[in-house]
């Protein structure tokens, strides 16, 4: 039988964090094998902000390379960078036609991002989620793992596959795009600030401190940890609103020790913040570790990462290139001679 498809990505904005792998990356790790995956380094979103071009080329590549370096198994799975795929570009264009303005001045990301930019907001950043759903529909993805923050795009990445490719333009009720069902992370995956346990730990986040990336080293892990927001009660427990923050760590804990929460709630339940924070602070160290080692490798001689973006561009273009045409000839293109 086959498998079905998952299509995911990350933004090359700066350096991922263990929000990052915890939260997204890790779970595509598990799936790998369960799913024909697609995993892309989204870098044509990343522009719909103001940004370094430099830093963007860097990112890019350090992206690709932590994909697998955290496990991410280039025989298992097709890893490419977006932008090497015209067909991102060119669906989004074909998706742009068909989707009315009001879908996308509703998108609540798209509002809160144009908020901070105040009058420099780019037409690519109310484009941002059907170049989004771009991506998943041009691989006929039949799920992709999101969080909270991304379910909003997803379903309208449905419906503009159902609503409005599908309905308008099937023939005989062969539908053109797959509709993509989300893969709903199970909860504790969402990582928050170590500055601030009510908000999400993030990339533009202009404090260092508030999250601890998957390149720092064991000093840096060492400062961020001390350095970390904590509340005056002895003893840390899990899911008491008035302590985000030690929900946060312990959470982060229980992840990167591969423990139950129900033990780590055990053993830390008579634990003051003087003992958990070396505690946790070497749990990070050592699982990061392998994933640095692996991503030291893989920048040192880059043959090998070149070698997979070159395999994972080949098939992403295979597979988007029918897809494309599929669209195209249905909605009226006429095709090539
Ligand atoms: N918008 C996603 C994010 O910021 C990144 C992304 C772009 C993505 N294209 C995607 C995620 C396709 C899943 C599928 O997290």
């Amino acid at each position: 039988m086959n498998k079905k498809r998952l299509l995911s990505g990350v933004q090359p904005t700066g350096e991922l964090h263990i929000g990052n792998w915890l939260g997204a990356i890790r779970n595509w790790v598990t799936l790998q094998n369960q799913y024909e995956s697609y995993v892309c380094v989204v870098d044509l979103h990343a522009i719909t902000v103001p940004h370094d071009p430099k830093k963007l080329k860097e990112n890019t590549l350090k992206t690709a390379a932590l994909y697998v370096a955290c496990g991410m198994d280039p025989n298992e799975c097709t890893i490419f960078i977006q932008s090497h795929i015209a067909a991102h570009s060119e669906l989004c264009w074909l998706l742009n036609c068909v989707t009315p303005i009001n879908w996308m001045e509703r998108m609540i990301q798209f509002k809160e991002k144009a908020v901070k930019q105040g009058n420099n907001v780019s037409l690519g950043l109310l484009d941002y989620p059907v170049l989004m759903a771009a991506d998943i529909l041009l691989y006929d993805a039949d799920v992709v793992p999101v969080g909270e923050d991304q379910k909003q795009h997803l379903e309208l990445a449905r419906n503009i596959a159902q609503q409005r490719i599908n309905s308008r333009f099937s023939i005989n009720n062969k539908s053109i795009l797959k509709v993509p069902e989300p893969l709903i992370m199970k909860d504790g995956s969402k990582i928050m600030s170590l500055c601030d346990g009510k908000s999400k730990m993030s990339k533009s986040d202009p404090n260092e401190g508030s999250r601890i990336t998957l390149l720092d080293s064991p000093d840096i892990i060492k400062k961020k940890i001390k350095r970390a927001k904590t509340d005056q009660y002895f003893g840390l427990e899990f899911n008491n609103p008035e302590r985000p923050e030690a929900h946060n760590l312990l959470t982060i804990y229980a992840m990167v020790t591969d423990k139950e929460k129900e033990n780590i709630k055990q053993e830390c339940a008579n634990m003051g913040w003087g003992k958990f924070k070396p505690l946790l602070t070497e749990a990070i160290i050592s699982a990061l570790e392998p994933i640095q080692e692996k991503y030291n490798l893989l920048m040192q001689d880059k043959s090998e990462l070149n070698q997979i973006l070159k395999n994972g561009t080949n098939k992403a273009e295979q597979v988007s290139t029918i897809t494309l045409n599929r669209v195209k000839n249905s909605i009226g293109l006429l095709n090539r001679i």
